[in-house]
């Protein structure tokens, strides 16, 4: 039986999914993968980091999370205020990093990637910021200390789209991806092809917790445009920076539009794109990227993904178009994508 000492950082939504998984599923691990993963620690920004040695206790952890009391009132703990120094004074073999996504400085997930992975431990994130911001200065930190970085359900959530390429497409040679990345945006735009207005729909999907309160990140396209960023990295490895990608947000459409898109046989979904444009020795490789509305022919796949779905077409040499759609959301979504990073990085340790 394999042994994997796991420190969560971030016990929100996704972090909470993550740790109800490894309750749940625990024989499922032990059976099918010989896997046996304890939960050395827990940190949060209210209460900051709790450890313990010999494993804290899920439903405990759960419990005091529903309820919003401290963490610390866990019995048995060690106790940091502050989360860096509990990450550097306890011991994990993994960590996953599930704070909030920052895409301003990747803040600060980012250094709780780099004191791990400086130190060996390995890394499982559903964060997008420091993925979408520095992927390519953090798998060169993973590889200079034999050290494991995985980021699955940045994109997509728990969705297969960067293992399927980089493991299940080895070898093929991936040319272009076109994608509904935002279930946000595609939830509105859904509901104002079947007739209802912007406004009273965002309140719905606020609502309804598909959208923030401040809804600027999914509206205005930059959660897409993150997602862009991390693709361009992972599956081109040609870091961009955000203002290289397109960027367009859902603000401006109409419902004349709308309708005018659905007269013509067409959908209008906000599209994230990108395609290599090899270099001819004149001018040197690079990838376009853009995120925008696009008013779709029905005949193409991503046309017919409505609600809060997610889809992407990845376009390559030898398989041509291969289409994933699936949930890009939620806490056990989320945290599914988080788990199969886990059983992967415990595979190949
Ligand atoms: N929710 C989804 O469906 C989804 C899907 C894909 C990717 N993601 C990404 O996954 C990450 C987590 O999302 P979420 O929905 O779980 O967010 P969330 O519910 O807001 O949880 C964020 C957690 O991070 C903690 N935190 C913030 N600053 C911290 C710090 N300095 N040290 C330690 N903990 C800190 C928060 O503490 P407090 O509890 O004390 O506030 C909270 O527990 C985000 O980066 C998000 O973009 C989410």
């Amino acid at each position: 039986m394999k042994h994997v000492r796991l420190s969560l950082v971030g016990f929100g939504v996704v972090g909470q999914g993550l740790a109800e998984l490894l309750f749940t599923k625990r024989a499922h691990l032990q059976r099918e993968f010989d896997l046996d993963v304890t939960l050395v620690s827990v940190a949060n920004a209210r209460h900051g980091f709790i450890y313990c040695e010999d494993g804290l206790d899920i439903p405990t952890l759960l419990e005091l999370a529903s309820t919003r009391r401290p963490l610390t009132e866990h019995p048995d703990i060690r106790h940091y205020t502050n989360v860096m120094q509990g990450l550097q004074s306890t011991q994990m073999d993994v960590m996953a990093e599930v704070t909030g996504t920052n895409l301003r400085d990747a803040e600060p997930g980012i250094s709780h990637i780099r004191v791990a992975l400086s130190q060996g431990i390995d890394v499982i994130t559903a964060n997008k910021g420091p993925a979408a911001l520095a992927a390519a200065e953090l798998f060169a930190l993973a590889r200079e200390h034999q050290a494991q970085l995985r980021i699955e359900s940045t994109v997509m959530a728990g969705t297969p789209v960067i293992s399927t390429i980089r493991e299940g497409m080895a070898g093929a040679t991936v040319l272009a991806m076109r994608g509904i990345l935002n279930g946000t945006t595609n939830y509105i735009l859904s509901a104002m092809a079947a007739g209802r207005n912007y406004a009273e729909v965002l309140a719905e999907a606020q609502a309804q917790g598909y959208a923030e309160a401040d809804p600027t990140s999914d509206v205005e396209g930059y959660d897409a445009v993150a997602k862009v960023l991390i693709l361009a990295a992972v599956v081109f490895r040609h870091p961009l920076k955000p203002e290289q990608v397109v960027r367009e947000g859902i603000t401006q459409i109409t419902r004349e539009q709308m309708q005018r898109a659905i007269d013509n046989g067409r959908r209008i979904k906000l599209v994230a794109s990108l395609r290599d444009i090899p270099g001819n020795g004149s001018t040197a490789a690079t990838v376009e990227a853009r995120v925008e509305s696009v008013a779709l022919p029905l005949s193409d796949p991503l046309a017919r993904v409505d609600g809060v779905l997610n889809a992407i077409t990845i376009q390559t040499d030898t398989l041509q178009d291969v289409n994933i759609i699936g949930p890009g959301a939620g806490r056990l979504q989320t945290g599914q994508g988080l788990l199969a990073d886990l059983i992967s990085i415990a595979r190949n340790g």
